[in-house]
């Protein structure tokens, strides 16, 4: 059920349910959408809409998504004009909303793009942030723009607006709607990770404003005593213009951390990204060149960056990442052809560590990358370590990203990569972990299958147990993001939602938190996954010969050309199965293109499916699972006749979801 408030009411109403829903279960409140405004100009007024300009926005018949009404904007004469309306009364800090409107162009109007952005202003100074991308529009239909938002600041102005690619083009738009979805409680009765790895190393999040409110504040405070702040510190956000430093957002999650009790990492004092133009701009506004004029001026420019930004936190932050990504192992002498590199050669290496240590002598200074553990990669890195170090360079720390995912890197190549530095003496520290659902850039679920997240917790299980056998040497393991809801990899290395933390989007503990805290509760807390999908209508098979197991196969989504499949294996005899492998065949000439949970071989119409590592045993009255996707034309019949280990297998009547 929706439930739709508007207006002023709205306003108390709203704040009063994002109260409850923190105290509340989750089946009450959460979960279920609340529409907080609805504009629908059905009747026959704009609404609170108004123009952004002169633009002139007036209630139309003209064409409605729904009614009689839509909101008819003409007479543009720049892109950035359109329907504005102000939710300044409307929306709280740190709750995640969801907009949609719908966009459509007048008659008559050539085929553009439109967007869906914020206008925010704290005392006066305007901000404008995306909502929804450039999309595009026509005269021929309606298009809708759905995105979320979240407000982290302090604002005395805050509006939504759509804009478009053409200045001119007159538009209508209809059935706006700003909603958002309690959260659950977060969970205060489990471990708080920090304290199940006190022993081992600190345990930290990369977080931004967000992250530091409400319910994620608090499950930041009950499972991390470490944080890296994962943007605000950056170049791009610290001195977008020459010698003009902004700080706000850095310190209001530092101030979080000294009321919290919890360490922070500073992220990052030099890159080659989020870096703005003007740094590698000569005296004349003009592309530096490798000259030993802009060699002086940009070596001048990142000692006073890194004097302001690391002079204006002094102790409170304790560890930098003071270069990131500097290595290139495709170079023969192993350097990242950036700017800094082209123009002052190893130099900016020099001068960031002597900087840094100058400023803030008692900081720990950490060289940081990504891919450390491709062996190639790592050696180039140690070597320009151990060279720096030799000639003085304060390097304190290597830091290894761990950006991987459910299938790479292998556990002996991350250990090799930790043993390699291991003789130096430096700390190590894991400072951005995430373990990608995906293994290529062309995979996209449309929900995460249940296999691939168990996959995920065994690997979490596994990295966390080669971290504590070296924790002599690993002072921190951070991981890049506090949970699925706000993860990079939604939009990198491609746009598709990906679940690589260690709490799900509702902010509840996943697997792979019990493969960190406790993997003996991985799959649910009993380790025997007894009767789950396969349920017990299978008893209905009274008549049936006696077998020692059921195979249900579901077709758990079907899609043009596509469909993801899952089939549940479950021991109906009083010993446990070992190993195992399923076998059937396909009606229709399907064809598995990508299967987890298991290893698959298909021989024309034949498939067999052999237990994955972890997955060999299916103990008595337990089961398991394994999913896949596959292809399809013409029909996608399901099959009935299984064998397991060779011999045949029931198929539970009327089992699974299709
Ligand atoms: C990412 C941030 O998480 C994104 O929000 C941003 O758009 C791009 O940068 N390696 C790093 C981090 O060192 O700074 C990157 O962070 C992720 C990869």
């Amino acid at each position: 059920m929706r439930r739709v408030l508007a207006g002023v009411l709205a306003t108390s109403v709203v704040a009063g349910l994002v109260t409850m829903a923190a105290h509340a279960s989750p089946q009450t409140a959460a979960d279920e959408p609340v529409v907080v405004v609805s504009s629908t100009f059905d009747d026959g007024t704009a609404q609170g809409w108004t123009s952004r300009a002169s633009e002139v926005v007036a209630p139309s018949t003209a064409v409605a998504r729904g009614g009689a009404h839509s909101l008819a904007v003409t007479g543009r004469t720049a892109n950035w004009q359109g329907p504005s309306l102000s939710l300044l009364d409307k929306v709280q800090k740190g709750i995640r909303y969801d907009l949609s409107v719908w966009v459509r162009l007048a008659a008559g109007e050539a085929a553009t793009q439109a967007r869906l952005s914020v206008e925010r202003r704290t005392a006066g100074t305007p901000s404008y942030e995306s909502v929804v991308g450039n999309t595009n529009v026509t005269a021929d239909g309606w298009v809708n723009l759905k995105g979320t938002y979240t407000l982290a600041a302090d604002v005395d102005f805050f509006t939504t607006y759509v804009e478009m690619n053409s200045a001119t083009a007159a538009l209508h738009i209809d059935d706006f709607t700003l909603s958002y979805t309690p959260l659950p409680p977060i969970q205060t009765d489990i471990p708080s990770v920090k304290d199940v790895l006190a022993d081992h190393f600190k345990v930290g999040a990369a977080v931004e404003v967000p992250q530091i409110l409400n319910n994620h504040g608090q499950l930041l405070a009950k499972h991390f005593n470490s944080i890296t702040i994962g943007n605000a510190l950056k170049w791009d956000a610290t001195e977008p213009t020459e010698g003009t430093f902004r700080f706000t957002d850095a310190d209001t999650i530092v101030a979080w951390a000294k009321a919290n009790g919890t360490a922070v990492r500073g992220h990052t004092l030099l890159w080659h990204q989020q870096t703005p133009a003007w740094v590698f701009k000569d005296a004349a506004g003009n592309d530096m060149t490798a000259t030993p004029e802009n060699k002086a001026l940009l070596l001048a420019r990142l000692e006073a960056h890194i004097r302001a930004v690391v002079g204006h936190y002094g102790d409170d932050i304790p560890v930098w990442d003071v270069v990131n990504e500097v290595i290139d192992e495709a170079q023969s002498d192993g350097m990242r052809r950036s700017k800094w590199f082209e123009i002052t050669g190893l130099d900016y290496l020099r001068t960031a560590f002597r900087v840094a240590r100058e400023v803030a002598p008692n900081a720990q200074l950490v060289i940081n990358d990504y891919n450390t553990n491709v062996p190639s990669k790592r050696d180039k890195l140690y070597d320009l370590v151990v060279r720096l170090r030799a000639e003085g360079v304060p390097i304190d720390a290597v830091g290894h990203q761990m950006h991987v995912n459910v299938q790479w890197p292998s556990l002996a190549e991350t250990e090799a990569m930790l043993a390699k530095f291991v003789p130096l003496g430096v700390d190590q520290q894991i400072t951005e972990m995430d373990v990608s659902i995906y293994t290529d850039s062309s995979q996209s679920y449309p929900t995460p299958p249940r296999e691939v997240l168990l996959t995920q917790a065994h690997r979490y299980r596994d990295f966390f147990e080669l971290y504590k056998r070296y924790s002599d040497d690993i002072s921190s393991v951070t991981l890049w993001g506090l949970a699925d809801d706000g993860t990079w990899l939604d939009s990198f290395p491609v746009t598709r939602k990906d679940h690589p933390l260690l709490f799900d989007t509702r902010l509840q503990a996943k697997d792979a938190y019990w493969g960190v805290v406790d993997p003996s509760q991985i799959g649910g807390p009993t380790t025997t996954t007894t009767t789950t999908t396969t349920t017990t209508t299978t008893t209905t098979t009274t008549t049936a010969p006696p077998s020692n197991c059921t195979v249900a196969y579901t077709t758990v989504g079907q899609w043009q050309g596509g469909f993801q499949g899952e089939v549940r294996i479950t021991n109906r005899g009083t010993t446990a199965i070992t190993p195992w492998t399923v076998g059937w065949s396909f009606a229709d000439g399907q064809r598995i293109t990508q299967l987890w949970g298991g290893v698959h071989t298909q021989d024309g119409a034949a498939v067999n499916v052999r237990n994955a590592s972890w997955n060999g045993t299916i103990a008595p009255g337990g089961s398991v699972a394994f999913g896949f996707l596959g292809s399809w034309t013409g029909a996608n019949t399901k099959p009935t006749a299984f064998t397991l280990n060779g011999v045949a297998c029931q198929t539970p009547t009327g089992s699974g979801r299709s």
